[in-house]
């Protein structure tokens, strides 16, 4: 059983290619060998790309058993922990993903939109006027306070302190180039505390502390019956299976780290880069205003924001455009045929997103940025796939659109902005995601005073 064909050079060469240029090694691939192609890199192994919908449609309606995404993810574990929803597979991940999903339903999400709100406002109150900074700074503060409030349900004081402080070390293990390589399975080393190892261990059972300290008191709350709060930990810990069964600390402190891992720095980067297409695209950045200014500006309702047609589609074209996961990885228990090749068991998987919608014969006009394309349009859920797919698609879909409509609205309702360069940011390769490899440079011009927005 031959693979698809891919290019013929050595592992550590394609290897450079994707971290010196990611984008344009994986176009060139599918340029050269089609919608269906196998690259081989040091840090993910050899993998099979899928680019075509027809194609990407059969991977994500593959039973999950065969074609494992848990699997896929298993990097992650020493972080996540084996009971994140991210690593299981078959029906223990369906009972997770089940016990899991009523915080993050679309009318439940609704009710975050004023702390969202709040900590955006807070957050711009602090920028300065007239001078270039990155984005990517300001969105992390504002999508780490958002989980921490909203998901770990902290409250102002010394204990949201001390958790985003330690939360704040485990994120920057992940983040720093030099402290990441300690990630990598093969240097996974301890040595008398001296390690990048050793430092991930310690940040990692200092947060644990914290973060069972918050559980328990939860628990001690849920268990009174006293609490009225919304927050999703609260609501991890009402959740029952069928067996009438909740979750256990384990789990549930595992499921607090996945989303966060998850959700914090996905819709920082994706921030970044709706900030870059924006602000370089000025007829959009005009459209933007005026339907905000027409929702009533800085005082909008937060469930109308929801529903405006032009800032909704933005972000779609955002995603589309820049999608921050590139690519998800399905390996494959047994043999499965995709297309013309029967794929082996053991081999991975991966829909790249990236390509599927850069593809010309998917989207007319492709690279070009024009949210226009999904006014009126659902995006196909084959073509358009930011969120993943199948029975994996992400569970915090519609809290990260919500939380980027909230928090664009009142960042463009409250200060006026431009890009510090004209370019667009290249696109870098960090971990398993594409981001602004300048963090997407921006300048506030003027702050705009509420009275004339609104
Ligand atoms: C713009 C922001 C985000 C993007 C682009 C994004 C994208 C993704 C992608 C591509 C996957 C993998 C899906 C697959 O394998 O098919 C995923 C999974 C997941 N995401 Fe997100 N995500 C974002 C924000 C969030 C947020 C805010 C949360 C929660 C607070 C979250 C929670 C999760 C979880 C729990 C999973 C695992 C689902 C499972 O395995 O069943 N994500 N996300």
């Amino acid at each position: 059983m031959a693979l698809p064909p891919g290019p013929p050079i050595p592992a550590i060469a394609q290897t450079i290619a994707f971290i010196l240029r990611p984008a344009q090694f994986i176009e060139w691939c599918r340029k050269k060998y089609g919608d269906i192609f196998t690259i081989d890199t040091l840090m993910f192994g050899r993998e099979v790309e899928i680019v075509n919908p027809d194609l990407v449609k059969q991977v994500f309606t593959t039973d999950p058993d065969i074609a494992r995404a848990g699997e896929a993810n298993e990097i992650l574990a020493p972080l996540v922990g084996h009971y994140s929803v991210l690593l299981l597979d078959g029906r223990e991940h369906v009972r997770q993903r089940k016990l899991m999903m009523p915080p993050f339903h679309g009318e439940h999400v609704l009710g975050y939109g004023q702390i969202m709100r709040d900590i955006t406002e807070k957050t711009v109150a602090n920028w300065p006027a007239g001078v270039p900074f990155s984005m990517h700074p300001s969105a992390q503060h504002i999508t780490l306070e958002v989980i921490l409030r909203t998901v770990f349900g902290a409250e102002e004081g010394a204990q949201l302190n001390d958790l985003r402080d330690a939360l704040t070390a485990i994120l920057d293990q992940l983040s720093n180039p030099i402290k990441a390589i300690g990630q990598i399975p093969k240097f996974r080393k301890t040595f008398f505390g001296l390690t990048p190892w050793d430092d991930f261990l310690k940040a990692v059972a200092h947060a644990d502390k914290l973060i069972y300290r918050q559980i328990a008191r939860r628990r001690a709350e849920s268990e009174t019956g006293s609490t009225q709060r919304k927050d999703v930990l609260t609501m991890l810990l009402a959740a029952r299976d069928e067996e009438d069964k909740g979750m256990t600390d384990q789990e549930l402190r595992d499921e607090l780290v996945t989303l966060l891992v998850a959700g914090h720095e996905t819709t920082a980067t994706m921030l970044c880069w709706a900030f870059d297409l924006i602000l370089s695209h000025p007829d959009v950045y005009t459209k933007l205003l005026e339907e905000l200014q027409s929702a009533g500006g800085a005082h909008a309702d937060l469930t109308a924001i929801n529903r405006l047609p032009y800032l909704d589609a933005t972000i779609k074209e955002v995603l589309r455009f820049r999608p921050v996961i590139p690519a998800v990885g399905r390996r494959l228990k047994q043999p499965v045929q995709i297309g013309e090749y029967e794929i082996p068991a053991g081999e991975m998987l991966v829909p790249v997103i990236w390509l599927t919608q850069h593809a010309s014969d998917v989207y007319p006009d492709a690279a070009t940025f024009k949210p226009e394309r999904f006014i009126d349009a659902k995006p196909d859920l084959y073509s358009w796939y930011p969120f993943g797919g199948g029975s994996r698609r992400c569970l915090g879909m519609a809290f990260a659109l919500y939380e980027m409509k909230v928090i664009l609205s009142a960042i463009l309702t409250h200060a006026n902005l431009k890009k510090a360069k004209p370019e667009l940011s290249r696109v870098q390769l960090r971990g398993f995601t594409f981001v602004p490899h300048d963090g997407a440079q921006v300048v506030m011009t003027s702050r705009r005073p509420a009275s004339v927005i609104a």
